[in-house]
């Protein structure tokens, strides 16, 4: 069962339609050109290895270099490899193949033959995965596939330390347990999880890992670390996945030695540039670094008058000769010096647009700004980050973060394709044209060559990678989505259930009814309105503390008084932060009629007992709505107990998904009553229903 957890949704079991299946596969797979740990020889193994566990049938892999002419692929062969590779051995069929682009593929079965073709090698994994996604999901039917990603930028963040206090190497935020990278300040020796995740990320098509937390250690770029990160590298390089390295600008201080680090100063320049040439001597695949600059007590070049453009500028030098690029954050603010008491007007959610404010035109092209979805952090309801429709000229990635960081970390199943989804498909209506997040990102709608997604996903050495295995159709969507925006996330939470658990209806419909329902319950039993999510956010970000948002300087206010409660940022009296949209979006959220009910107090500042378009009052909303999400908790364990030995529910898997769902529908009954006594405390507003306040 461990290795359940383990291979996630790649786990090959054996399909009912085995028998039909086994007829319809090839006795032999070829892989074109493919020298050992490369990702073509990969997907060859893979293959082998699929069609073994899935329809039972052994299948050796034969590998045949192309400009060995003669050697044609037979009709009943499996042939797997680059477009390049093939049309070599085989120039008439350059004509009927596709355009494809960077890490797209192509896939062609009929007869009992199987065609997979990348553009690059790493395509050509991508390919085997597909073609295995849906032999596991018991179709062995003839088809052709082109498919190409949305993005170039596929990444995924992990944010581990490479030591914790003493020893450990830790996850910040994260909720599976330890790094499987670091362990006492260095690299570990055993890297066998490293190369297991590579596999599953390559197998959702993401192409890069940024190894090291955000909030970097400049130790991390010791020689003898520096070797280590070659070593990760070597795991993930089979899967065409690359590492990626998150730096801490005061480096060149602290780590080398310099009385500065600031960006424009030669000697700093030179010690980067030394730098990221002994990382490319080591890696020379490395596609290049993550920056958090000037945030939350990070240094960065605002510390010598100088922009985040001159900051994110000299790495991407540094970079370019080698091709690498860099994603330069845009969670940009102080956490210091807002003042919520004598300022009216200051808003944490002001501090991006605010900060890349004129530098739209100023960065290299192998920079892309990495942004949040929302301005603040990952709440349980955020419009979407004003800056992507301020970045036109430079490309830019959205930040989505799988770790469950206030939505529950993991004892909570909430499934965020659906989340994810609105942020993508809203529209920003830039200079009155549709512009949605997505074509954004993608660079459709500004032509722009960088862009794509970052994903926060934290895994760690539990056997169930993120601590629940039903956390992991977060991270199952989330490379799905990156790969097309379009992607619905019921159809892809139902792939990810075939894969992980079984085709068994019944199975489907649960998990499919208790995943879909269970972002809305969270918000229903969290934070309402707009309001964020309410979690305590000082210390743990987990549980509620409605309490803990305000009158300290982070900047996570809610202005909740005896009367009224949530932030102005209208233009013509609060922080101005709505004027931060396009117009036809500012005039939207710059009145309470026209803003959405589920924004409403992130945009203003009303009385409990102003009235919704439900025609509802907002504190009714509250106390309805808590009771609404939470009972929906109370159904989630009732519904997985009906699951119980049904096909691919295993008892260990069973029992440990039941334990926290009876958690969750217990915590959400201690959330519900936390934040409706609050806010009745507060405003002295019974429930009308008469379950709140007392009677
Ligand atoms: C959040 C999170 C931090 C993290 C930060 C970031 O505030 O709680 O742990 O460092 O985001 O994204 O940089």
């Amino acid at each position: 069962a461990a290795e359940d957890g383990l291979n996630a949704w790649l786990r090959y079991a054996r399909i009912d339609r085995a028998g039909h299946c086994q007829g319809k596969l090839p006795s032999t797979i070829v892989t074109l050109n493919a020298t050992e740990g490369s990702p073509v020889y990969t997907a060859g193994q893979e293959l082998s290895k699929g069609f073994n566990g899935i329809v039972g049938k052994k299948v050796d892999v034969d590998s045949i270099t192309t400009s060995s002419r003669g050697h044609h692929s037979r009709d009943t062969n499996a042939t797997v490899g680059t477009i390049a590779a093939y049309v070599d051995s085989n120039p008439g069929a350059a004509a009927r193949l596709p355009e494809l682009i960077d890490d797209g593929f192509y896939l062609s079965v009929s007869h009992g033959s199987i065609l997979i073709l990348g553009q690059n090698e790493r395509g050509a994994l991508y390919g085997a995965f597909h073609y295995l996604s849906r032999l596991a999901q018991g179709d062995c039917s003839d088809f052709t596939l082109t498919s190409n990603p949305g993005a170039p930028i596929r990444w995924v963040n992990q944010w581990d330390n490479m030591q914790d206090g003493g020893t450990h190497g830790s996850v910040e935020r994260g909720y599976g347990g330890k790094s499987i990278f670091f362990w006492d300040g260095k690299v570990r020796d055993d890297l066998t999880r490293a190369g297991q995740y590579a596999r599953l990320l390559a197998s959702i098509g993401i192409n890069a890992v940024v190894v090291n937390n955000v909030n970097a250690d400049p130790k991390t770029l010791t020689p003898a670390n520096m070797d280590g990160l070659a070593r990760i590298a070597n795991a993930f390089r089979p899967y065409g996945v690359q590492l990626g390295l998150s730096l801490n600008f005061a480096s060149p201080q602290t780590l080398g030695g310099l009385s500065t680090f600031d960006p424009l100063d030669q000697s700093v320049i030179t010690w980067w540039q030394g730098i990221t040439d002994a990382l490319y001597q080591r890696i020379p695949d490395m596609v290049g670094y993550l920056v958090k600059a000037n945030s939350e007590g990070q240094p960065g070049p605002m510390t010598y008058n100088r922009t985040l453009a001159d900051g994110a500028n000299m790495f991407a030098r540094t970079l370019k000769p080698h091709g690498g690029i860099i994603l330069f954050r845009a969670f940009v603010y102080d956490h210091r010096t807002l003042n919520q008491t004598l300022d009216w007007k200051a808003d944490r959610a002001n501090a991006a647009v605010h900060y890349f404010d004129g530098l739209d035109d100023k960065f290299d092209d192998n920079v892309a700004i990495q942004v949040k979805y929302g301005p603040i952090d990952f709440q349980v309801r955020e419009p979407v980050s004003p800056l992507f429709s301020h970045l036109r000229k430079t490309g830019s990635a959205i930040e989505l973060q799988i770790s469950q960081e206030y939505l529950g970390q993991q004892a909570h199943l909430v499934y965020l394709a659906p989340m994810w989804k609105e942020i993508l498909d809203f529209d920003f209506r830039v200079d009155g044209k549709p512009s949605t997040t997505a074509d954004i990102i993608s660079g459709r709608r500004f032509p722009r060559k960088l862009g794509g997604f970052a994903g926060v996903v934290n895994v760690g050495t539990n056997t169930t990678w993120l601590g629940s295995h039903l956390a992991m159709s977060n991270l199952y969507a989330y490379g799905k989505l990156a790969w097309d925006a379009k992607a619905s996330p019921e159809g892809v939470l139902k792939e990810w259930i075939r894969l992980t658990f079984s085709d068994d209806h019944k199975v489907i419909d649960v998990i499919t009814k208790m995943s879909m329902a269970s972002w809305p319950a969270y918000e229903n039993y969290s934070g309402n309105l707009g309001i964020q999510t309410l979690t305590d956010i000082l210390l743990g970000h987990y549980g509620p503390n409605p309490a803990s948002q305000d009158g300290n300087p982070w900047g996570q206010w809610t202005r909740a008084d005896a009367d009224s409660i949530g932030m102005d940022r209208t233009v013509w009296n609060g922080t101005g932060f709505a004027g931060q949209y396009p117009p036809e979006i500012a005039a939207k959220y710059e009145k309470p009629e026209t803003t959405p009910d589920n924004l409403l107090l992130w945009f203003h500042h009303v009385p409990y007992t102003h009235k919704l378009k439900s025609g509802k009052t907002v504190i009714q909303h509250f106390y309805d709505a808590h009771y609404e999400g939470s009972a929906t908790a109370q159904t989630f364990p009732q519904l997985w107990r009906k699951l119980e030995g049904r096909p691919g529910i295993d008892k260990e898997r069973f029992e440990h998904v039941l334990y926290r769902l009876v958690y969750q529908a217990g915590h959400s009954l201690v959330w519900r009553d936390s934040i409706n006594m609050f806010y009745f405390n507060k405003s002295s507003i019974a429930d009308v229903h008469g379950r709140v306040g007392n009677h």
